[in-house]
């Protein structure tokens, strides 16, 4: 195990069974809706990238920015640093999480997405840590409930990096606690 990790939560080959779990849940769900998976930056790259291997009907995706972090804390409000090209009018919405935890992010993001027409909006997350949770906004598809510790790998990061390891673990303490 790699040293400033404390604990491993996910190894790549569970990510890839909750990927093909969700994607037979997701292909039958959006059978001819052609939804938009709406990718949040930067953390949801290799969790989008793995998922849509597995969902078998025609989909469009793209990409918004929207940042509420400093190192390992929230701060509650929330910038759309890149916004999406595709009208959303009318559309389809999937929105694809890394990990959903205070729910700032979701909210905000989901609030403007509405605000612009689109005809559903959901959100798929590879983890949801509810401990954390401060709005009431609950991912439709799940792929692991987690325990409220801070985690990286597969996108996700602590001060930006980490994000290509390969599985989820918890950083250890000692990394940020200093
Ligand atoms: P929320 O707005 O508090 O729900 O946070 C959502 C975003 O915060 C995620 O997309 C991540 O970028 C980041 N985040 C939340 N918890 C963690 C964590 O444990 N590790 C790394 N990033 C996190």
């Amino acid at each position: 195990m790699d040293s400033f990790v404390e604990e491993v939560l996910l190894e790549h080959k569970d990510i890839v069974d909750i990927c093909n779990r969700l994607g037979k849940e997701l292909t039958a769900d959006y059978q001819d809706k052609r939804p938009i998976l709406v990718g949040l930056l930067k953390g949801s790259i290799p969790f989008l990238a793995e998922l849509i291997k597995h969902i078998k009907c025609d989909l469009e995706i793209d990409f918004m920015q929207a940042s509420s972090y400093e190192g390992t804390k929230s701060k509650g409000t929330v910038m759309v640093l890149k916004d999406l090209i595709t009208p959303v009018i009318g559309r389809h919405l999937l929105i694809v999480e890394d990990i959903v935890d205070t729910g700032f992010t979701l909210q905000e993001v989901m609030n403007l997405l509405q605000d612009r027409g689109a005809a559903s909006i959901e959100v798929v997350t590879l983890l949801d840590k509810p401990a954390g949770r401060k709005v009431d906004v609950t991912p439709k598809y799940i792929g692991k409930t987690i325990p409220n510790k801070f985690v990286i790998g597969f996108g996700l990061d602590y001060n930006e990096i980490y994000r290509n390891l390969d599985y989820v673990g918890v950083l250890k303490e000692s990394v940020y606690k200093k």
